[in-house]
């Protein structure tokens, strides 16, 4: 019958439609069933699953360019991508004690996990990190550009509230972080061009991993 066959196309295919057509087959007659086939206007490829001929599937649509551009905000180690924008020491520490404290403490120390440690200069000689997963990374001793520490928060904090911070915010608090962090002095304006002048503790302490095959090495 040409009603039964679709019905186990349906329960055959994707989801959805297809599963409460099966539980509700338990008790709803045929007829009923076949109204809520029909109603579903059974056949249709999305109902099917079966790929379009066009290869494409008519959902969703083409992002606007002002919507790639709010995503589109990634800035590398040289800083070519910083924005406009300027912050004081004094302004982060407004911003950092606002927004930031309650998770990473009041001067950076850090709270039980998850909330990292941001502040500290231990061991100021030797790089034990790859020997020692237990020794704690800050900002300043395992950050190696001061850059991306712009492009992290910006992009990634506050952690509930990711996004919020204006550019002007993002230097301000960044300033604070590397100024407690004994990077720059207190009296230090950063804007795009000082920030990309920062040369971190860690700065060399990495190499670009351009091994090719071959076991891990650590
Ligand atoms: C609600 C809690 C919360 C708030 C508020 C918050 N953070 Fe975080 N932060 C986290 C957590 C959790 C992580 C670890 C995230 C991970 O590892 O993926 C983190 C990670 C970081 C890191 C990376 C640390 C590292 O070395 O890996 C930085 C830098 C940072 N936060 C800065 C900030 C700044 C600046 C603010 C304020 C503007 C802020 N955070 C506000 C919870 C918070």
């Amino acid at each position: 019958m040409p009603r039964e066959l679709r019905v186990e196309r349906l329960e055959l295919g994707v989801s959805g439609w297809e599963l409460r057509v099966g539980s509700w087959g338990r008790w709803v007659s045929m007829g009923a069933l076949g109204f809520l086939v029909s109603a579903c206007g059974g056949g249709t490829r999305a109902e099917t699953g079966e790929p379009p001929a066009s290869g494409r599937y008519d959902i969703g649509r083409t992002a606007t360019p002002a919507e790639v551009a709010a995503l589109d905000i990634d800035i590398g180690p040289s800083g070519v991508e910083l924005p406009a924008g300027r912050g004081t020491v004094g302004e982060g520490a407004k911003v950092y004690g606002a927004k930031c404290a309650n998770c990473h403490g009041v001067r950076g120390e850090g709270m039980l996990p998850p909330y990292p440690k941001l502040v500290g200069r231990e061991p100021r000689e030797g790089f034990p990190f790859g020997r020692d997963p237990k020794a704690e990374k800050t900002i300043g001793n395992y950050w190696p550009h001061a850059t991306t520490l712009f492009d992290y928060v910006r992009r990634a904090m506050p952690f509930l509230t990711p996004g919020s911070l204006t550019n002007d915010e993002v230097y301000a608090v960044t300033a604070w972080l590397l100024a407690q962090n004994e990077v720059i002095g207190a009296d230090v304006t950063l804007d795009a061009d000082a920030l990309r002048a920062v040369k971190m503790p860690a700065h060399g302490r990495f190499v670009v991993d351009d091994r090719k095959g071959g076991a891990e090495v650590r």
